[in-house]
């Protein structure tokens, strides 16, 4: 694999995305809704630079079998209450946006005060909706990046910097 983002560039974009953020929702109580589980390295490097009050809830959305689009699936038996209150919804990035798109109309229905979205990355021309996000950390363009909490196939999680998969690293699918 290929290293797209590293370590401090991504602190360095998250340091920016936290500023813009302050400046933007100034001190009022946020609620953060994390879109499990690629979020989850953005979530905790994200909150940490933000100085209001916040609570922190979760949402799980599943839709990738590998490296390509399955059906999508929201669990959201974990969200804390979000009616009245004023919503930032965080996820791992931003590929065809239907995903965030469906959170979105989730979350709505539940009558938040307010709710904007932050990406750490946006896939340049692959979004096949008109919602943009508010925050973004970056764009990249179109290939599979794994690490900083994005997987394939549930693995590369962990590790700390952004990287494309090359071909060698991507299984061929079982003959059917
Ligand atoms: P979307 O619904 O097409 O915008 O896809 C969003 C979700 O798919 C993200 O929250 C990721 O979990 C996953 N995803 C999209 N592109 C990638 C990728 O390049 N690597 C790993 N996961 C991805
Ligand atoms: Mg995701």
């Amino acid at each position: 694999m290929r290293v797209l983002l590293s370590a401090d560039e991504i602190q360095a974009s998250i340091e920016r995305l936290a500023a813009v953020i302050h400046e933007r929702e100034g001190k009022k109580p946020l609620t953060v809704i994390a879109v499990m589980t690629g979020s989850i390295i953005f979530l905790a490097d994200l909150i940490r630079k933000l100085e209001m009050p916040l609570r922190v809830g979760v949402i799980q959305a599943r839709s990738y079998l590998g490296t390509e689009r399955g059906s999508l699936t929201i669990n959201s038996d974990m969200l804390p209450e979000v009616a009245g209150q004023d919503v930032l919804v965080v996820d791992d990035i931003f590929d065809t946006g239907h995903t965030l798109v469906e959170v979105l109309a989730l979350l709505k229905d539940l009558g938040p005060r307010s709710i904007r979205t932050a990406v750490l990355v946006l896939k340049q021309g692959k979004q096949r909706v008109t919602l943009v996000p508010d925050y973004v950390g970056f764009e990249i363009p179109d290939v599979f990046v794994v690490g900083y909490g994005l997987d394939y196939n549930d693995a590369y999680r962990n590790l700390p910097f952004l990287a494309a998969l090359e071909p060698q690293d991507i299984e061929a699918p079982p003959a059917s």
